[in-house]
């Protein structure tokens, strides 16, 4: 029986480029959709989900990430004094509990399975989540919790992933499908951005897995992938004659917010679901799309 997924892999030290100049002294991470910044809806996600333990890998510059989520005494008694207890609460929810959080330097960008392995003392022998910030997903059920019931029943690798139009499979790793059995794929293996031609299929996965520790002893070898860079994808392709991997269609919609366009996106998207915003919000995205429309002048 799959033991209970309790830690969570958050991989936060990549540079950020594609969002100059606004990340030059901010951690992309640290970019904030509607009020909270990108990583702490990955945060919340993972606690609703059960998580207790969260592993920031991280990179020289970027502490306001663990800082966010550490307790900050001056601001904490200055609402108090002021008696904004609604405003206090914010804060003090994002505090992760004593022994929860932990830090560990990447030191050098050199790819995703790096930054995983880094991590490996952290998470010892036993399964755990990897969440990329980048990807949020509005959805009922949080998508990390669906992975980690997929996980109970099946056991070895669960990545989360979605139906993707077939022109875009470059630019994914994307599953090499054995069986499909309602919202689970079992999978021989994933290519990480194949041509549409050569795609085995459409289906994509997303900043979101649950990881057989297996995968460290491949993540060891640090052998250099695709960009020269240490791929997590190519070390779960090695692990596979000593763990299953299955793909999960979770259920919600996902939001890349490594992208500008992603970005906007799902600042709009949040906010149309958004109770207090909704409202407000419709007709300005209506008028916005209608005077564009309409064109300039
Ligand atoms: P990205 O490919 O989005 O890279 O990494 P990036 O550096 O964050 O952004 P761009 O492409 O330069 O704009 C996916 C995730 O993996 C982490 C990133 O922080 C991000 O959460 N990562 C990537 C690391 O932690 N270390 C690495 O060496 C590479």
């Amino acid at each position: 029986m799959p033991s209970r997924v309790r830690k969570a892999v958050l991989p936060v030290a990549g540079l950020g480029t594609r969002f100059l100049p606004a990340t030059k002294v901010i951690a992309k991470e640290m970019i904030p959709v509607i009020d909270k910044p990108v990583v702490q809806y990955a945060i919340e996600e993972a606690r609703d989900a059960g998580i207790e333990e969260f592993i920031f890998v991280t990179a020289d510059g970027k502490e306001s990430i663990a800082n966010h989520f550490s307790v900050q005494p001056v601001l904490e008694s200055m609402l108090a004094e002021k008696r904004k207890y609604a405003e206090l609460k914010l804060v003090m929810d994002t505090t992760l509990p004593p022994g929860g959080l932990h830090i560990v330097k990447q030191h050098d960008p050199l790819g995703l399975g790096h930054a995983v392995w880094c991590a490996k003392s952290l998470v010892g022998n036993e399964p755990f989540a990897v969440i990329l910030p980048d990807d949020m997903v509005l959805s009922g059920v949080p998508c990390l919790k669906q992975l980690i019931d997929a996980h109970a029943q099946v056991g070895g690798h669960v990545v989360a992933v979605e139906d993707v139009p077939r022109e875009m499979t470059n630019r994914y790793g994307i599953l090499d499908i054995e069986r499909e059995d309602g919202r689970l794929s079992k999978a021989r293996g994933l290519v990480e951005k194949p041509s549409p031609e050569k795609a085995p299929s459409t289906l994509a996965i997303i900043g979101r897995y649950v990881l057989d520790p297996v995968v460290f002893a491949e993540l060891d070898k640090r052998m250099a992938g695709a960009g020269g860079e240490i791929q997590l994808t190519d070390a779960l392709n090695r692990s596979l004659d000593r763990s299953t991997f299955h793909g999960y269609r979770f259920e919600g919609r996902r939001y890349d917010c490594g992208t500008r366009v992603g970005f906007v996106e799902a600042n709009l998207a949040f906010a149309l679901a958004h109770p207090d915003m909704r409202d407000r919000m419709v007709p300005i995205v209506e008028r916005l799309l209608k005077e564009y429309r309409a064109g300039p002048g």
